[in-house]
C-alpha cells in the first residue's frame, strides 16, 4: 500500500518526505483554507511547491462544479506541474469530467466517494484514483473499512485499474485496517502516520538496550 499525506502544511510533508516513507499527497479546499491559501495565483504556486518537495502524484482539487468550469479548472490544475492529479467530486457532470480528462491522459482523484455503486462509476469513468472517506462513514454509523473490502472485490473481479485511496483517515488503525481491506493507497494526517511507529514495548526494551549498553 502506498502512503500519501493528506495535507497543505509544507512542514508536515517535509516531515512525511524525510521519513523515506511519503508516496504522494493528497489536499482539499478545506485543507488549503487552513493554510490560509487564498486566491488563484497562491493556490497555484502552492501546489507547485508541493509538488517541487515529493516525488509522487499530488491531488489538486477543483473548486467549481459545473461541466464547462471544472474542464477549465482541471486543464488548468495539471499544467501547473506533470504529479498533479486533478480531484474532482463525484457527481454528475463531476463523472463527465473524468471521462474527458481521462481522454487526455490527465489523471485524476474521484473524492467524496460513500459508495460501492459511486466507486464503479468513477472507475467506468476511468478515475485514476477513487477517494473513499472511512472517517466519515464511521462517523454515520456506516463501515468505511467494510466499503474499501467491498470495493477491492468489486474492482478485482471487474479488472478495474481505479487504485482505492482510502481517505478520511482518523487514526493508525485506519491505517492498518485500509491496508488488510486492499486498498492501494491510504491518505493520512502526518499524526496518524507517527502513530504507527508507537509501541510502549520499543520504548521499554530501548531504555533496557541502552541502560545495558552501558555495561560493554
Ligand atoms: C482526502 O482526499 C480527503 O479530502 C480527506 O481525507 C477528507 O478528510 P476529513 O474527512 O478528515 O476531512
Amino acid at each position: 500500500m502506498k502512503f500519501f499525506i493528506d495535507t497543505a502544511n509544507l512542514n508536515h510533508i517535509k516531515e512525511a518526505h524525510e521519513l523515506g516513507i511519503l508516496d504522494g499527497v493528497t489536499t482539499n479546499p478545506s485543507l488549503m483554507a487552513k493554510e490560509n491559501i487564498k486566491g488563484k495565483e497562491h493556490i497555484n504556486q502552492h501546489y507547485k511547491t508541493i509538488c517541487e518537495l515529493v516525488q509522487g502524484d499530488v491531488s489538486a482539487e477543483v473548486l467549481n462544479t459545473t461541466y464547462k468550469e471544472m474542464i477549465d479548472e482541471g486543464l488548468e490544475l495539471a499544467a501547473i506541474h506533470p504529479q498533479i492529479v486533478v480531484k474532482i467530486p463525484m457527481i454528475k457532470d463531476g463523472l463527465k469530467v473524468i471521462k474527458y480528462l481521462n481522454n487526455k491522459n490527465i489523471k485524476t482523484n474521484c473524492t467524496l466517494v460513500f459508495s460501492a455503486g459511486q466507486a464503479i462509476l468513477a472507475a467506468k469513468a476511468g478515475a485514476s484514483y477513487i477517494s473513499p472517506f472511512i472517517g466519515r462513514i464511521d462517523d454515520s454509523n456506516w463501515d468505511g473499512i467494510q466499503l474499501i473490502s467491498q470495493i477491492r472485490h468489486i474492482f478485482d473481479i471487474q479488472n478495474y485499474e481505479t487504485e482505492i485511496l482510502a481517505a478520511s483517515i482518523r487514526n493508525p488503525l485506519h491505517i492498518i485496517k485500509s491496508a488488510e481491506a486492499g486498498a492501494h493507497i491510504c491518505t493520512s494526517p502526518l499524526d496518524s502516520i507517527l502513530a504507527l511507529l508507537k509501541h510502549p514495548l520499543t520504548d521499554i526494551g530501548l531504555a533496557k538496550f541502552i541502560e545495558d549498553s552501558k555495561k560493554l
